[in-house]
């Protein structure tokens, strides 16, 4: 028992939340389909007045709601409108042909509610009169109503859906009418029409609840009821009176209304609100924003009672859609933003891309390069350098984009030479060092050949001779190592000699300095450097010249290492026809005497100025060595000297020469004397010449010509004490050109 009571009170409780009814749970909240508001209610102490009473008969099955404690039902409920839609009869007035059968009228006392404005009244009939006449003030002598009249025949153009005075005639309802009487007659009780109109019908309906049809004539005989709607206010007093008097309705969220014109008032939900304005508080703020009654165009904000519109960023206006309003435009700016941001970002991936894309191939590029500067013994030179413990000035690896730059992407107009095996270049490095850059032809390289590239990429580097071509450094990213040189300026002695103009500046003391100094180079090569290196190409080719005639050996291009524990090497036969020591060429055992018979024959066309070999030449003379020993044999040496030679007299110096140049040229490499021997011995002719005919050196002065013989002096005595000291070579650092020995 006390379980039900419970459960009856919570169930209660849950489902009249939102009414008064929730202060009494005791009210019933529903009767029926009816749901019961307040200020109606159905028990005791549940409505606001008796004019808002609901009886609510269970007695027959379906319950029925009833208006107050009459027999009009109630079919729907609206307190926010201050309404109630209920079923209201029927008045009606029938005959047969034999008189009258039924006659009903209705009358109604609706306490505090009114005969809603939003009814019309209707009669229907072709023989018919109906009236109502009711109170709308406060005096009940009072009376107001009015009526309609509606006749038509059996035989008259009768409309469907027209309700304006034949078969069906609709008045409207005058507002305020509290009472109604209505009465419903018939003029000459439907004589000889009773059979397809036998009753005059008149009732209130709420407009748009009813058509008329030529059909109601009859079957309106079963109809009973039609809704009506019934406006309703609290008690007799304006909201002025009331708002301060005990049992004021409208309070918290809800406002007062006095738009009706009758006694009493009436409360609605402040705008934006919704619920039951006669509860306090029970109207609740209305999320239009998530409902969507809202006009706002991008972005909704709910308020209390109201929202706000905004506009998305970059875009500005009141929001909303609808009237006058300015709804949302994009800010000019916001267009520049975007466009901007599109094309900012559009460029960023775009430079991203490339970007990527430059990497990737620079990788690639980078690993390429170190595919050949593996394969080009780079890493063999590394070691070598840094186990060596040589400062890397004396070797340096140049990078490819170094030299790249130095010859202006190997220019055409930077060409200084070409030949079989490969082109020089002149370049400019970046401290502004003129260099010559030697791009090798070789190719496939075998492992042996790298590690002998290597060695004498070392070595050369090492030589630090006033009289050999220094050797910068290399550059092994290419498929093809680059060497770099310094740059000789004056062309190779073999220009000298040959070009007629220019063998007459070279007079016989410049012509034996350039041999002394060629030959201590050489010598230095054989004897004094820390592995013995045969040039195997000595010619005046190969021997270039400075702006001061001072001579230096270039092109070790076939040169050869000897290892110290050999002192002949066994290698193919390679160098310059002419210059070939005979020895050499049939046994194929290179030694240091090959170079000593080069440089005879170097002598000799010094001596001559005649080319080694020549086939415009009788054939006897053709090869310049050989006229040469025949000619000496026959004592005609003055007949075969350069005309600039040919003095009154044959100095003694160039007998003495002629003699070693013979000496060098012996068939038998071990008849010959030595580099060393012949670079002392021609040290020992210039000293002698310069000290007995110090005129003789000409175009130099006489400082020049003692700081010439200071100089020599001291390379004499560096040699012999077998080691170099770059610091006694300061005419090192003057930079001169490379040889082209296209001849090989
Ligand atoms: C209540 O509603 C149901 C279904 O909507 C309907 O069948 C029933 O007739 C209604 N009862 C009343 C009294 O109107
Ligand atoms: C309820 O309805 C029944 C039959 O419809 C009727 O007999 C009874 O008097 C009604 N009760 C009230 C209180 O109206
Ligand atoms: C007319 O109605 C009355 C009362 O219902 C009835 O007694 C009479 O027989 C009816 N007359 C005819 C002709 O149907
Ligand atoms: C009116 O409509 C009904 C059916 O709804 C039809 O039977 C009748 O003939 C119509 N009357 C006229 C005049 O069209
Ligand atoms: C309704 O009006 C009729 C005649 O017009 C009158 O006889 C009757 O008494 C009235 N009824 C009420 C309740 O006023
Ligand atoms: C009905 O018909 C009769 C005979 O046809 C006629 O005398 C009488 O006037 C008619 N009544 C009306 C109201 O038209
Ligand atoms: C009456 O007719 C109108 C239009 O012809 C229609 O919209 C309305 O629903 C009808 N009402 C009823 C109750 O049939
Ligand atoms: C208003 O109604 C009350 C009862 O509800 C009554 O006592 C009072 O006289 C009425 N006032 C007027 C002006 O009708
Ligand atoms: C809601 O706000 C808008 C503008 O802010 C205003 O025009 C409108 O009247 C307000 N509505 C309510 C119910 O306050």
């Amino acid at each position: 028992m006390l379980l039900n009571i419970l459960l009856v009170v919570a169930i209660a409780a849950a489902l009249g939340a939102a009414s008064a009814q929730s202060d009494w749970p005791k009210c019933e909240t529903s009767c029926g389909n009816l749901t019961i508001t307040y200020p109606f209610g159905s028990g005791e102490g549940c409505y606001y007045s008796s004019d808002f009473l609901v009886t609510c008969n269970r007695s027959s099955g379906e319950p029925i709601p009833f208006f107050r404690t009459g027999n009009i039902v109630i079919s729907n409920m609206s307190p926010s409108k201050s309404e109630i839609e209920v079923m209201m009869f029927v008045g009606r007035d029938c005959y047969n042909s034999s008189g009258l059968v039924r006659r009903t009228g209705t009358s109604l006392r609706l306490g505090s509610a009114r005969i809603s404005t939003k009814n019309r009244f209707v009669a229907i009939g072709c023989d018919t009169s109906a009236y109502f006449r009711g109170r709308r003030g406060n005096d009940p002598n009072v009376l107001d109503g009015t009526g309609c009249i509606s006749r038509c025949d059996s035989n008259s153009l009768l409309t469907n859906g027209s309700c304006s005075g034949v078969g069906c005639c609709e008045v409207a309802v005058p507002e305020g009418l509290r009472t109604s009487n209505m009465t419903v007659r018939s003029f000459d009780n439907h004589a000889n029409i009773t059979d397809f109109n036998p009753c005059s019908y008149a009732f209130f309906v709420e407009q748009g609840k009813f058509n008329f049809s030529t059909t109601n004539f009859l079957d309106f005989q079963s109809v009973n009821k039609m809704p009506m709607l019934l406006d309703w206010a609290i008690g007799n007093q304006t909201c002025d009176q009331a708002k301060d008097m005990d049992g004021f309705l409208c309070k918290g969220t809800s406002k007062c209304d006095q738009v009706y014109a009758g006694p009493g008032y009436r409360c609605s939900c402040l705008e934006g609100y919704e619920g039951n304005p006669y509860i306090e508080n029970d109207c609740k703020n209305i999320n239009e924003c998530e409902r969507g009654t809202h006009d706002c165009e991008h972005i909704c904000v709910d308020t209390p009672g109201n929202y706000t519109c905004s506009c998305r960023d970059g875009y500005s206006g009141d929001g909303r859609k609808n009237g006058d309003a300015t709804g949302c435009s994009a800010d000019q700016s916001t267009f520049i933003k975007i466009a901007l941001g599109v094309s900012t970002s559009a460029i960023f991936l775009f430079i991203c891309a490339t970007w990527l894309y430059l990497i990737l191939k620079k990788r690639k590029l980078v690993m390429l390069r170190e595919k050949f500067f593996r394969q080009n013994g780079g890493i063999m030179l590394e070691q070598r350098i840094s186990g060596d413990g040589i400062s890397h000035d004396q070797a340096k690896v140049f990078s490819i984009e170094e030299l790249k730059k130095a010859t202006n992407n190997y220019d055409e107009s930077r060409i200084i030479g070409k030949g079989g095996y490969g082109t020089v270049y002149k370049g400019v490095l970046s401290d502004n060092r003129i260099v010559a850059i030697k791009k090798s032809k070789l190719a496939d390289q075998t492992e042996s050949q790298i590690e002998q590239f290597v060695n004498e990429v070392v070595i050369l580097s090492q030589i630090n001779h006033r009289n050999v071509v220094k050797l910068i450094g290399c550059c092994m990213e290419t498929e093809i190592p680059l060497l770099v040189y310094e740059f000789i300026s004056n062309g190779t002695l073999s220009d000298h000699i040959h070009n007629k103009g220019n063998s007459s500046a070279l007079t016989w003391d410049i012509r034996l300095r350039i041999a002394t100094e060629t030959a201590e180079a050489l010598s230095y090569l054989h004897s004094a450097a820390s592995v013995p290196i045969i040039h195997r190409d000595v010619k005046p080719m190969n021997i270039l010249l400075d702006d001061n005639f001072i001579a230096k050996v270039a092109d070790f291009g076939a040169s050869k290492l000897i290892p110290v524990d050999q002192i002949e090497l066994a290698t193919l036969v390679q160098g310059t026809l002419g210059y070939l020591d005979p020895e050499y060429l049939q046994t194929n055992q290179l030694t240091d005497k090959s170079d000593v018979y080069s440089f005879g024959v170097v002598l000799v066309e010094l001596l001559t100025g005649k080319m080694a070999l020549s086939f415009d030449r009788p054939e006897e003379e053709r090869n310049l060595a050989m006229y040469f020993l025949f000619s000496l044999k026959q004592g005609r040496l003055f007949q075969i000297l350069d005309e600039h030679l040919q003095l009154n007299e044959v100095p003694s110096e160039i007998i003495q020469v002629s003699r070693l140049a013979e000496r060098c040229l012996r068939v038998r490499g071990d008849d010959r004397p030595t580099m060393k021997e012949v670079a002392n011995e021609l040290q020992g002719v210039l000293a002698s010449m310069i000290k007995e005919h110090p005129w003789v050196v000409t175009g130099l002065n006489e400082d020049e010509g003692e700081h010439l013989l200071k100089e020599l002096t001291t390379d004499y005595e560096s040699i012999h004490g077998g080691n170099v000291n770059s610091s006694t070579f300061d005419s090192m650092s003057q930079h001169t050109m490379l040889p082209i020995a296209s001849g090989r």
